[in-house]
């Protein structure tokens, strides 16, 4: 009798460890500083407006690549914040998070055997996505401790075979804010070898000390070749509610479109009515947004320092990198479960955003989207390794 067994994909890839660290973390009681998730509320006004959608019976299936209204506050959001007009009827589609847009706007574009850039370390997402949809990796380095790339690596990770590129900017796990530079020297490399850009932009609104982010897509020449991935996720802290989006030129949009109908015919209908509300919440909302994510930045690297941690900076996103280097743990593994077990702070390894999980051995990454008291009871926990 043939045996039974899980696709060569399927077992090609394990399961995430920062969803496992999560896990461990609730086992051991552990603050988690793993997952990126809020421990806060989601801003009330929103709550309510997904619980007026439900009682007003927008129950059933929105259109499948999202419902109009939806649509129209995403556009006008972008137009708003960018200066850059979009068409709600054909370049938008509605996904389940960001992860879905990812792996929809990846199985639409990618053939299997193509190659796709992406800069490492990297949200582990990117791993398994590329597997999936038959793509070939190419990893180009981001160096610490700014992150920045080389030049001359990235033009020569481009070549016939190049499909696509994956550019995380606020960047997950370094808080990398790509500079315009940068993107133009990757605009004009994707201009010259036909390739199309996935730009997972998530962590827009978490800038911090002047940095500024720019979307690919508003770059002269980006426009037809860039999809824009995105979600209510991060900016309105409902993680849960799994509601994201795609941004591209109409032929990229028609093929992401089909996709995302046959991988899950669409996002929550009630959800994306109260994201209709959480797009044109008013510009206070990202101030002070982005003055909270800095004051518990400055908490979390204070607290990782005087713990020991090296650590890097981020200008974005809502995560800290760190080097275990003088902290005597054997590697990363052992030392993300060690703090987690012995010390109840959850955090993730850094092998966990490499190709080679030698290259991560001396790093962890915590994150920072949690209250000021949770982060400082983290603190007195992490005190301890200083004594
Ligand atoms: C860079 C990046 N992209 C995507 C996601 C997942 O987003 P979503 O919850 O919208 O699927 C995360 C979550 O941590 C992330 O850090």
């Amino acid at each position: 009798m043939a045996e039974i067994r899980i696709s060569a994909k399927a077992a090609s890839f394990t399961e995430s460890v920062i969803r496992e660290m999560t896990r461990i973390a609730m086992a051991h009681d552990a603050i988690n500083l793993a997952q990126g998730f809020p421990d806060f509320a989601a801003p009330a006004e929103i709550k309510q407006a997904a619980r007026e959608a439900i009682d007003r019976d927008v129950n059933q299936y929105a259109i499948t690549w999202g419902a109009k209204r939806f649509r129209d506050a995403i556009a006008w959001k972008f137009e708003q914040t960018y200066g850059m007009a979009i068409d709600p009827e054909t370049q938008i589609c509605v996904t389940c998070g960001s992860t879905e847009a990812m792996i929809s706007a990846m199985l639409a574009v990618v053939d299997p055997g193509d190659e796709v850039i992406v800069f490492e370390p990297f949200y582990e997402n990117y791993g398994p996505d590329a597997i999936l949809s038959g793509a070939v990796p190419r990893y180009v380095t981001l160096h610490e401790p700014d992150w920045t790339f080389d030049e001359a690596q990235l033009a020569a990770a481009f070549n016939d075979r190049t499909r696509a590129i994956i550019i995380n900017t606020p960047n997950n796990p370094t808080g990398k804010v790509f500079s315009r530079a940068e993107l133009e020297s990757i605009a004009a490399l994707c201009q010259r070898w036909g390739v199309v850009a996935f730009t997972d932009e998530i962590y827009e609104f978490m800038t911090y000390d002047g940095h500024e982010h720019v979307p690919l897509l508003t770059l002269p020449g980006m426009e037809d070749r860039t999809v824009l991935v995105n979600a209510l996720s991060k900016t309105y802290s409902v993680t849960g509610w799994r509601v994201g989006w795609t941004v591209s030129s109409p032929a990229l949009t028609s093929g992401i479109r089909k996709v995302h109908d046959f991988l899950t015919v669409g996002a929550a209908a009630p959800l994306q009515e109260a994201g209709t509300l959480a797009l044109h919440l008013p510009d206070t909302y990202y101030e002070g947004l982005r003055a909270d994510y800095l004051e518990r930045r400055d908490l979390m690297l204070g607290i990782l320092e005087s713990a020991g941690f090296k650590t890097y900076k981020p200008y974005g996103a809502y995560y800290i990198m760190t080097d275990i280097s003088g902290l005597g743990f054997d590697d990363d593994v052992t030392a993300a479960k060690s703090l987690t077990a012995d010390v109840g702070v959850a955090s993730v390894p850094g092998s966990s955003f490499y190709s080679d999980p030698a290259l991560g051995r001396d790093k962890l990454r915590f994150s920072f989207c949690k209250k000021l008291d949770t982060l400082r009871a983290a603190g007195d926990r992490l005190a301890k390794l200083a004594r």
